[in-house]
């Protein structure tokens, strides 16, 4: 981390302790152990998320490339390392250019050294950027223009928004897609209680390490101090907000200490984590037109755990004009 990152990381850090009930922003889980744990996570047998995408990926692929058309611009949430984007990129009709944004140099770095090897017809053009803030469009722009730009952020990475902050991402996705553009966009589904917290609390504790990693991430990046011992890892489906909740709860009344303030817990207390929310197909329907858009065609892994929708900008209604 850049000193500049870590004076970040620190007062996003105070910020979320000092607020009641007290959390912190997921973001932080992705250090390299955090990444590597996440990793491990996917191969666990209760988190089904990642099998589950790539299964409707397999399942669905011809037509989703369909839905793409030819000579598209595909523009990626995320680094592009995965086995979904080749795949992809590979059932496209002769791709005009692909662009991944991600945060961290190193990843994207990787990504589209292996994209350009890969595949030397399409253009690869790696942006660096926070895909949570604005993005220039600058970076984006294609000489000569693709046929149409298509937004891909695969996963379920948009559950760990709320669903207001989520329609917000919707409407800045639509804007970089632009007017004739369109979303693709991953979603896990809502189920059974029991199936959701066995998929965030695997019988090996792979998850609960991931989440401490967080408490690690404090003691080795910010030199906080704390009894990783007094915390323990909890995840729990709140039915209100329809999402999962990670915690990191406090077995006995603890302190943590950073830049000279201390941060107390009571036993039982609890930091929040993460959020991972969880639709119906209509309920994210639903949430796309109150940002604009219609969801087209909805796709589905063979076992209905998980979804992926195609976003359009809504017609507006009839007798209006736009502008
Ligand atoms: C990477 C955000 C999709 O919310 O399911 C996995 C992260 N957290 N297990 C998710 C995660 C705990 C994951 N996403």
């Amino acid at each position: 981390m850049t000193p500049k990152q870590r004076e970040r990381f620190a007062a996003d850090v105070i910020g979320g302790l000092q607020c009641s009930p007290k959390t912190l922003p997921c973001k932080y889980f992705y250090d390299a152990r955090g990444s590597e744990l996440f990793e491990a996570i996917c191969q666990t047998a209760e988190y089904y998320v990642t099998r589950a995408d790539l299964a409707l990926h397999e399942a669905h692929l011809a037509e989703i490339a369909n839905c793409i058309g030819p000579n598209a611009h595909v523009i990626e949430f995320g680094s592009g390392a995965g086995i979904k984007t080749r795949k992809l990129l590979a059932a496209l009709d002769r791709p005009r250019a692909y662009t991944p944004i991600e945060i961290s140099a190193a990843a994207l770095k990787r990504s589209a050294k292996e994209l350009t090897q890969a595949f030397p017809d399409i253009e690869i053009c790696p942006v660096r950027a926070d895909y949570t803030r604005p993005i220039d469009d600058e970076a984006l722009a294609l000489d000569p223009p693709a046929s149409r730009r298509v937004v891909y952020f695969p996963g379920s990475t948009i559950g760990n928004f709320t669903r207001d902050e989520a329609r917000d991402f919707l409407v800045r996705m639509a804007n970089i897609a632009g007017p004739k553009g369109a979303i693709l966009v991953g979603v896990d589904l809502i189920k059974p209680r029991e199936r959701l917290e066995a998929a965030y609390d695997d019988e090996d504790g792979i998850t609960a390490q991931f989440n401490l990693n967080l408490l690690l991430r404090l003691q080795n990046d910010l030199g906080a101090t704390l009894n990783l011992d007094d915390f323990a890892h909890e995840a729990r489906f709140n039915d209100e907000a329809r999402r999962i909740e990670m915690h990191l709860k406090a077995e006995r009344d603890t302190v943590i200490e950073l830049n000279g303030q201390r941060f107390k817990l009571a036993a039982g207390e609890t930091i929040h984590t993460e959020n991972s929310h969880k639709y119906s197909v209509s309920d994210f329907r639903e949430l796309a037109e109150t940002a604009g858009l219609a969801s087209t065609r909805v796709w589905k892994d063979p076992e209905g755990l998980f979804s992926m929708h195609w976003l359009e900008k809504a017609k507006p209604p009839a007798g209006t004009t736009e502008g």
